[in-house]
């Protein structure tokens, strides 16, 4: 998603503005551009193509003096990536210069009226209309015609605003895209997110919906709509800055990959005391999650994936209906949400639009929600009535690792606490599981250190076309993320199917060649996991199976194995997970793609 970073201060903006959005580059771009004001005039540099284009352009900033200005990275929604629609937008005589994150909903209505009152738009983009409105409302005061504006647009809008005829002061707004603002060494600066703000400061605001801000070199202000003043408190952000940074990788994902040991630990060890699980975020009394009846997980990608191995945890372990959907779904149908049901909504950024609105439906309606979520301050952990963060630290890749693993975790730990609570998981279990999860990140680690085994049947595989992941139980849910960690940045079609279901349509595609990666790991349906995958093997699929150590027969019936060790069978996603996290990987790495930024996806999906 579109990244906006502004600086005014004692140092030149440009390189500022160049190094903050590096930094947000993770969410995914298509085009970037900086626009600085000099001498009474806003200069503005944009380009399609990557930030090197424009760093280039600019020579690192060198040709864009002044120390206020705004910058932006693209993700393109509305008109194709272009040097024209990329960002900032003007106004026609320049001097109004725009940046924007999100989607301005009702912006063809407002455009057709401007057309009418003889603007002329160079871009096709929704945010245009926002540069022209400023200009249109304009009355010699910013802040009033920002707060006027706010009240005609619909949307979700994070942006960053420069007027030439206040060179002195630097002017943000959001509604439901992020936006932090915070104070550096002799300056002040915006931005979408944390990692491009850590090197000048770590003591930040995040901005609320409809607030607006104004920015002086010593100076943060922040209005409601109503423009009256409000106190907001200071977050300090603790994040180490290498977590930020690639230290020595080749790419996030692998260093990421690498972190997953320390990110389990991290989301487990507080939550562990004297043999106990104790969730203190969790306000919920015993009496409270005893008379819970049903619970509904809301999430989108990954973070699904998740919540679907959270419902054979969840109803075996602690016999409560678990109804499990993607957002996009959920918030746009009425879903029933009756008396003691419990909304958990599952995030890695906390700013997902579709997570977002179903969590905002779930409070309407009257449900007890909870967050998991890694982005701490992010919206989903402001707006939940209780946020559990999973400690995974900052994630830069696309492709979610480490923070699918810290949520594994978090909802393991909820699920063990419920069953015990309820009186369906014995202390004695308890205890048993406990030790299991301890045991978890020493195996994560074994398995990614053994990942040349991984390459070197990835390596043999870079022209598959399709590739069909299968499991049942828990490795049904596996078998998702597998497929999804796989497509989303290898770009090659794959699907994840109930191993079951093959028969009932999809085995009809195995043919000489294809790629089948089959996980059996759960012990009760090992057996007909097996049988399915002579099924595949009869009609002349290639099987790579990920299977539990000591059950070596699986080798009779695949071409290549690859063995987690033994866990609880409610685990055994988070050691399954790696192998196809590294099979994702290094296909993606072999044939030469840029594993971190898919193209067409962005890290933090902020518009719907
Ligand atoms: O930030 P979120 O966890 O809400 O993001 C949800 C999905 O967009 C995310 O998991 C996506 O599917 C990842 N690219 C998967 O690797």
């Amino acid at each position: 998603m579109c990244g906006i970073v502004g600086y005014i201060g004692k140092e030149e903006a440009a390189p500022i503005l160049l190094d903050g959005l590096s930094k947000l580059e993770y969410r995914g771009y298509d085009s970037a551009g900086m626009a600085v004001l000099n001498d009474d005039e806003i200069f503005m540099t944009k380009s399609k193509g990557k930030l090197e284009v424009l760093n280039q352009l600019t020579h690192g900033g060198e040709t864009l003096k002044g120390h206020l200005g705004i910058g932006h990275t693209r993700w393109a929604t509305h008109g194709e990536p272009s040097d024209l629609n990329s960002h900032p937008h003007l106004n026609a005589n320049g001097t109004i210069a725009v940046v924007h994150n999100g989607i301005i909903e009702n912006y063809a209505k407002l455009k057709e009226k401007l057309i009418k009152k003889g603007y002329e738009f160079k871009s096709e983009t929704d945010t245009e209309v926002i540069a022209q409105m400023l200009d249109y409302y304009y009355n010699g005061d910013p802040l009033c015609t920002i707060a006027t504006v706010m009240q005609r647009i619909e949307g979700s809008y994070a942006l960053g605003v420069i007027f030439k005829d206040t060179p002195d002061v630097l002017y943000a707004v959001r509604k439901d895209s992020p936006l932090i603002v915070g104070h550096t060494d002799g300056g002040s600066i915006i931005a979408s997110d944390v990692p491009a703000v850590l090197k000048y400061t770590r003591d930040v605001i995040f901005i609320e919906n409809e607030e607006i801000v104004t920015l002086k070199d010593n100076e943060i202000k922040i209005f409601n709509i109503d423009r009256e003043e409000l106190d907001k408190p200071v977050k300090h952000i603790d994040w180490d800055a290498d977590a930020a940074e690639k230290g020595g990788y080749e790419f996030f994902m692998l260093k990421e990959i690498n972190e997953q040991p320390k990110a389990i630990k991290d989301t487990f060890s507080p939550r562990i005391k004297d043999g106990k699980i104790v969730i203190e975020e969790l306000l919920m009394s015993e009496e409270e999650i005893r008379n819970i009846k049903r619970i509904c997980f809301v999430a989108c990608g990954s973070a699904y994936h998740t919540a679907v191995t959270s419902k054979y945890i969840f109803e075996g372990l602690a016999r409560i209906p678990v109804d499990v959907e993607v957002a996009s779904e959920f918030r746009y149908r009425d879903p029933i949400i009756e008396e003691n049901t419990l909304v958990i909504v599952v995030s890695q950024s906390g700013e997902t639009a579709d997570t977002l609105a179903a969590l905002r439906l779930s409070k309407e309606k009257g449900a007890k929600t909870l967050g998991i979520v890694n982005v701490v301050g992010s919206s989903i952990a402001r707006e939940a009535d209780m946020v559990m963060y999973t400690w995974a630290g900052p994630e830069i890749s696309v492709a979610t690792t480490k923070a699918y693993s810290a949520q594994l975790i978090a909802e393991y730990l909820l699920a063990m606490h419920f069953a015990n609570v309820k009186g369906n998981l014995s202390d004695e279990c308890l205890e048993e599981m406990i030790e299991d999860l301890k045991a978890l990140p020493e195996q994560v680690e074994l398995l990614v250190n053994n990942r040349k085994r991984v390459q070197r049947f990835a390596n043999r595989y870079l022209a598959a076309k399709d590739v069909f992941f299968i499991g049942r139980n828990v490795d049904y849910a596996i078998s998702m993320e597998g497929s999804l960690k796989l497509k989303e940045i290898s770009y090659i079609h794959s699907e994840a199917y109930a191993a079951g279901e093959l028969k009932h349509g999809t085995i009809s595609l195995i043919e000489e060649g294809t790629l089948v990666v089959a996980v059996a790991t759960q012990e009760e349906v090992y057996g007909k996991t097996k049988s399915n995958i002579v099924e595949v093997k009869t009609r002349g699929a290639v099987v790579m199976s990920v299977a539990v150590e000591g059950n070596s027969d699986i080798e009779d019936v695949s071409d290549y194995v690859i063995y987690i060790p033994e866990t609880n069978k409610y685990f055994m996603n988070s050691l399954a997970v790696i192998p196809l996290q590294l099979f994702g990987y290094y296909i993606s790495l072999g044939k030469g793609y840029d594993v971190d930024k898919p193209r067409n996806l962005a890290k933090s999906v902020t518009v719907e």
